[in-house]
């Protein structure tokens, strides 16, 4: 399945790895002209139900970045991967991967570090490659692309952004002012970052440049609730917790049940699963998982993950929620000398940040793989994406049934109508009409318009569905 569709990604400029006339390098995808479409659309989904219904602020920030804020953050020291080499044939491994490869019954060891490296010396794991069982003595490989600003004796050093998050934190007083000194507020970001990953074999599940839309909720750590909660209470979700323990609830039972302690948590978990079913997500696909207390990142008290069981990849994390409380503030207040107080009816302290950190390369991928239909056999096979009309790369096809008789013209004039109306719309006149189906369908294209002789007597015109193939005039 997942190789169906990278297949026809590649042949309909959907997604495609880049720099291949040089050879390819591995973790890096270009976006084609479809797959930009389909991609900016995912993100307005998120903007939508981040900065136009919840009242979130939009920034941009730069993607490079002075060492001092990943020192601040703890990225210098933290932000690795444990990394081993093949003592035979050179290949490196990111060693978590490899016991979740081959020794999925050690998976409850994942994270900790000392059972990982004893797996390594008793001979279990071996080189995908060449197969050796010599594996180097494992260590700590920090993810960051180092770089450097400036040139000279002004030259100093940089990382490309691991995450979009602290670019947000740094400007917290400049935001705090814009806000009118009022909390909570939510500032979203969506932009790139780049992680050096070890040996990156999945696709654009695993980049080493990637798109996070992350959002992060500024609040007053006595008043961490949200008045939202009803609207997506009632939802039935599959739930693994800290403990190994699954249980499909709603999450209003699930607050109940202190499965999940914050109900803020629980509000946040619910949009982000509506956030995907909206994205074209069987629901049925999702998962929300709580990290175990020794995998959780060294900024947060809890963290949840909204995971896709994918075909190809297992359960994939697509988006991370953490209560970071005020270690981040707080870290950049100390190395900074800069004050990131305030100070509310006389109480004065650091806020504290809930976190929403979406990827989108990897709920771009679950879309594609969980709205991928085909049937039929030979001449007859039809594949096809069955998207939402919001995130279809085209919202609708027009096709003059033959390029004579002023049919074309009219076809053209329809065309530029809809277009006018701000829709992408795609003109398509060559071929066969079964042959342009069939185009509009593998990438995902609702609904078709087809012009001939009726629409120019009593301008009707034939709408085909892509899903169920059935004409209307
Ligand atoms: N600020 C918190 C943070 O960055 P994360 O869990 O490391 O948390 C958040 O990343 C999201 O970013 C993930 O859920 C995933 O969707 C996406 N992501 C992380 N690493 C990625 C990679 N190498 N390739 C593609 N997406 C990635």
């Amino acid at each position: 399945m997942q190789q169906k569709i990278m297949e026809l990604c590649r042949r309909r400029g959907i997604i495609f790895p880049s720099f291949e006339i040089y050879g390819g390098a591995s973790g890096f995808y270009d976006y084609g002209p479809i797959g930009v479409r389909i991609k900016k659309n995912l993100e307005d989904i998120l903007r939508r139900k981040y900065v136009i219904e919840d009242g979130c602020f939009e920034v941009e920030c730069p993607t490079v970045t002075p060492e001092k804020v990943w020192i601040a953050s703890g990225h210098v020291s933290s932000f690795t991967d444990l990394l081993t080499e093949c003592a035979k044939c050179g290949e490196s491994y990111k060693l978590e991967q490899l016991v979740t490869e081959q020794q999925p019954d050690d998976l409850k060891n994942i994270g900790k570090v000392d059972a990982m490296k004893m797996l390594v010396d008793s001979g279990k794991l071996s080189c995908l490659k060449c197969k050796s069982t010599q594996l180097g003595k494992p260590y700590a490989y920090n993810l960051m692309f180092k770089t450097e600003i400036g040139a000279g004796k002004q030259r100093q050093t940089g990382y490309l952004r691991p995450e979009t998050a602290q670019t947000i934190y740094l400007p917290f007083r400049r935001l705090w002012e814009v806000v009118r000194k009022k909390l909570p507020f939510g500032v979203m970001q969506i932009g790139h970052s780049f992680r050096n990953e070890i040996s990156p074999r999945q696709g654009i599940v695993r980049l080493r440049e990637f798109t996070q839309a992350e959002v992060q909720y500024f609040m007053d750590p006595e008043d961490k609730k949200t008045e939202s909660f009803s609207e997506v209470s009632a939802l039935k979700v599959r739930i693994l917790d800290k403990k190994g323990k699954e249980a499909t609830l709603t999450l209003k039972q699930a607050v109940k049940k202190k499965v999940i302690d914050l109900e803020l948590m629980a509000y946040h978990l619910g949009v982000a699963s509506k956030a995907f079913t909206d994205m074209g997500m069987a629901p049925e696909k999702l998962r929300l998982r709580q990290h175990r207390d020794d995998e959780r990142a060294f900024y947060s008290t809890d963290t949840w993950d909204v995971e896709y069981e994918s075909k190809a990849y297992g359960m994939v994390e697509m988006v991370g929620l953490s209560d970071r409380t005020d270690y981040d503030l707080g870290q950049h207040q100390k190395l900074s000398g800069e004050s990131m107080e305030v100070n509310i009816e006389g109480r004065k302290f650091v806020p504290h940040v809930f976190e929403v950190s979406y990827g989108i390369d990897r709920p771009f991928y679950c879309t594609l793989e969980s709205t991928y239909r085909e049937e039929g056999e030979g001449e007859d096979r039809r594949v096809w994406f069955s998207l939402p009309k919001e995130i279809a790369p085209y919202k609708v096809a027009v096709f003059p049934l033959v390029k004579k008789d002023k049919i074309p013209q009219k076809a053209s004039e329809i065309f530029k109508e809809l277009r006018s109306q701000g829709l992408y719309v795609l003109y398509d006149e060559a071929g066969s009409i079964g042959k342009r189906y069939a185009r509009a369908d593998e990438i995902g294209i609702p609904a078709c318009i087809t012009i001939d002789y009726d629409t120019l007597k009593d301008d009707t015109v034939t709408v085909r569905d892509r899903d169920t193939k059935n004409r209307k005039e």
